[in-house]
């Protein structure tokens, strides 16, 4: 059987997932099936504020710099995540960062992460989670960035990813775009404004990255509306990135037959998402279920371990797998 980055190519679509440095530096059989399946590496953590600021006046790029390696190594893209986020900053944020410096410490850090991998990295998460209907007048969420610079923030960020590397792909990523109720209604509303906005005032913006941290519990997708809402997307002259898709479990039994269901999760989803041809890419939020984040952030409450993923914690292929492997 072809890996899934090949069965993608085959369609013009590229596969890929996230990863943290510590399974791919200790588990070398993982990090094997890791460079077979996958196109795309994304850091899960290790280009986040967090990681690279230890101090206000310190870069530490020890983890991505050996990621973008491993990445060139085995000929894979690599992926950028992210840089601009209300979650992960390092803690001397608050007491260093104020009014008067924040568009210094933002301009500088994008300007020395996005250099320092220019060339090496294809794609750039630039703002991540910025809207959040109903918290503020243009729905953008209140985040330390909205408070100290305002919601001109996110095109700074835009402009000066761009100028730090003219070639990489400037995407904007959210969540919660994915399912048809009147919650994801507005956000998805929300989102094209801002979209729109951007296009329009020329920012340099290449893409939309749907984060796609699905659910088991909640099958079925209004097809017309999602579809609606890729179209619209793609009109502004945007690609599309499916960019974190996983499925949680919380709600499910183990007598289920859970990985049927997570791996019809996956092909309802991705069979509609890519029948949109500005979907041109394909990440999930990890390869196994051994190193998933939702063991910690959804677990379930019998304490089963969670199936979310393409390969099982033994690096054997799943239902799931088979499921995207057929939806390319
Ligand atoms: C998660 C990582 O996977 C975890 O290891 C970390 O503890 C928290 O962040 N949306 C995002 C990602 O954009 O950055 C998050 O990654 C998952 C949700």
């Amino acid at each position: 059987k072809a890996t899934l980055q090949e069965r993608a190519a085959n369609k013009g679509i590229i596969y890929g997932a996230a990863a943290q440095y510590k399974p791919l530096t200790t588990n070398k059989r993982f990090a094997q099936h890791f460079a077979q399946e996958c196109a795309v590496l994304v850091p899960a953590n290790e280009l986040k504020w967090k990681t690279l600021r230890p101090t206000p006046e310190k870069f530490n790029f020890s983890r991505s710099d050996w990621m973008a390696e491993f990445a060139q190594k085995h000929n894979m893209l690599f992926r950028g995540h992210t840089l601009v986020w209300y979650q992960a900053l390092p803690k001397w944020f608050e007491d260093k960062v104020n009014r008067k410096n924040a568009e210094k410490f933002l301009t500088e850090h994008i300007n020395t992460v996005v250099q320092r991998y220019a060339g090496k990295i294809y794609s750039w998460d630039v703002v991540n989670e910025a809207i959040l209907p109903n918290s503020s007048k243009q729905g953008l969420r209140q985040t330390p960035w909205l408070r100290l610079l305002g919601a001109d923030y996110i095109e700074m960020a835009f402009r000066t990813a761009a100028a730090a590397d003219p070639q990489a792909l400037l995407i904007y990523n959210d969540n919660n775009l994915e399912y048809d109720n009147a919650k994801t209604e507005t956000k998805r509303d929300r989102v094209l404004k801002l979209l729109e906005r951007l296009k329009s005032k020329g920012v340099p913006i290449h893409g939309l990255g749907i984060q796609s941290h699905l659910g088991a519990s909640s099958r079925g997708f209004n097809a017309k509306r999602l579809r609606n809402f890729l179209k619209d997307v793609a009109s502004l002259d945007l690609q599309i990135l499916i960019t974190e898709m996983d499925v949680s479990e919380t709600k499910l039994l183990v007598a289920d037959d859970r990985d049927t269901i997570i791996a019809g999760v996956y092909h309802d989803y991705l069979s509609l998402a890519l029948d949109e041809p500005a979907v041109n890419t394909v990440i999930t939020w990890g390869l196994s279920d051994r190193y998933t984040w939702l063991s910690h952030f959804a677990p379930r409450q019998d304490g089963v371990p969670v199936r979310p993923l393409p390969l099982d914690a033994e690096l054997e292929r799943k239902l799931a797998w088979n499921a995207i492997a057929s939806a390319f």
